[in-house]
């Protein structure tokens, strides 16, 4: 699965912009300030209906505020291409896929299953649990079709929970929405675990190729809750401290991956460029498992990131990212820092001013 075509229109500084991606590796090269973290965020749009920098969409819209659209053809498997499309107008995004309007932001994901390492990435290693719980449950929802309906129904009935902890006169256990909760929790918790017990050793296949012998790695899985109970026991045992507080403190929404070397937490050994060669790990093993799982490719997008990493580290994470064979759309301010594997298909294009141009393919 590729982008074979892409199509912005007024999306900060690209006014309009119509390129066609090569279905492996392209290089966007430009100065800063060009446009180039733009595109990825168009493309990003199109693939999440939200932006990886602002929260605000109204923020995104070029000159005259007259709204953006992105368009784009997603060629599958098959190689027949699929027509996706976002618009935002009047304070709001619509979808769209093959001529169909979407309602749930769920549907253009499956569509476009994107992977986004931005030079920030490497903080999901140290960062709160909830960037890791984002990570990991990506890859569940894309191998897991059941993982979605079970998710919607977990945080459903932890809504009606929490309404009610809130007015705590009128609090009274409700045997319904805690059974969902059991129930929907087990799912959720089950999917998870399989998920991680097939990444480990793709992570630890990548962390071998980026990262020195020694580095023996090892994620710690915490559900959410203490793991020498069930789920139930926890809810009942932290039911005063919820009531006190107004909300539940325990449950799937609270759970974390840690992720360890040498059994100790990464952020207190590793040292800057080792935290991002394990970050791209980290995605590589998510991108290879989506692969296996799924038999679809997803694509990468990649910010700025081969400035920050030495030469021999760039060419081996070019190399890898290449060998599992997805198309990855990569930004840069010195193609030079680039090269580009022998025997990738790739396409290169210079931005300048929001106005991106094909300078060429292999
Ligand atoms: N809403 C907007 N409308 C027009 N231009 C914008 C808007 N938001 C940001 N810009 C400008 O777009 C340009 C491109 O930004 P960016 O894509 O981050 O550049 P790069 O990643 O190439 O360094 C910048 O000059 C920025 O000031
Ligand atoms: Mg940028």
């Amino acid at each position: 699965m590729s982008l074979s075509s892409l199509h912005i229109k007024n999306l900060r500084n690209l006014a309009e912009v119509r390129i066609e991606p090569a279905s492996r590796l392209n290089i966007i090269h430009g100065a800063n300030a060009s446009g180039k973290t733009s595109l990825l965020e168009a493309i990003y749009l199109l693939g999440r209906a939200k932006s990886f920098r602002s929260s605000h969409l109204h923020i995104i819209e070029g000159p005259g505020k007259s709204g953006f659209m992105v368009f784009g053809q997603v060629t599958g498997e098959l190689g027949i291409p699929q027509p996706l499309g976002v618009h935002y107008e009047g304070g709001k995004i619509h979808m769209r896929a093959a001529g169909q309007a979407l309602t749930q932001t769920a549907e253009l994901v499956k569509r476009l299953p994107l992977l986004l390492i931005t030079p920030d990435s490497h903080k999901i290693l140290t960062l709160g649990p909830r960037q890791r719980r984002r990570f990991i449950d990506w890859g569940v929802f894309h191998v897991e079709h059941d993982f979605i309906l079970a998710y919607r129904r977990y945080c459903r009935a932890l809504r009606q929970r929490n309404a009610s902890l809130r007015t705590p006169s009128r609090f009274v256990p409700s045997e319904i929405w805690d059974n969902e909760l059991y129930e929907t929790a087990a799912q959720i918790d089950g999917f998870r675990r399989d998920y991680l017990q097939q990444f480990l050793p793709l992570l630890i296949h990548f962390v071998k190729k980026l990262l020195p012998a020694d580095w023996d790695v090892s994620l710690r899985y915490l559900p959410g809750w203490a793991q020498d109970m069930t789920f139930r026991e926890a809810l009942t045992r932290s039911l005063e401290r919820d009531r006190l507080l107004g909300y539940t403190h325990k449950g799937p929404h609270r759970a974390d991956v840690v992720i360890e070397a040498a059994g100790k937490p990464v952020q207190e050994h590793a040292s800057g460029g080792q935290q991002k060669l394990l970050m791209c790990a980290l995605y590589l093993a998510q991108a290879a498992l989506f692969k296996a799982r799924t038999q679809r490719q997803c694509i990468i997008l990649l910010d700025d990131l081969p400035a920050e990493l030495d030469a021999e580290h760039r060419c081996k994470l070019m190399e890898l990212l290449c060998e599992i064979g997805v198309q990855i759309i990569v930004t840069t301010t010195d193609k030079n820092l680039l090269r580009i594997p022998e025997g990738a298909e790739a396409k290169l294009f210079h931005v300048e001013h929001g106005v991106i141009m094909e300078q060429g393919s292999t």
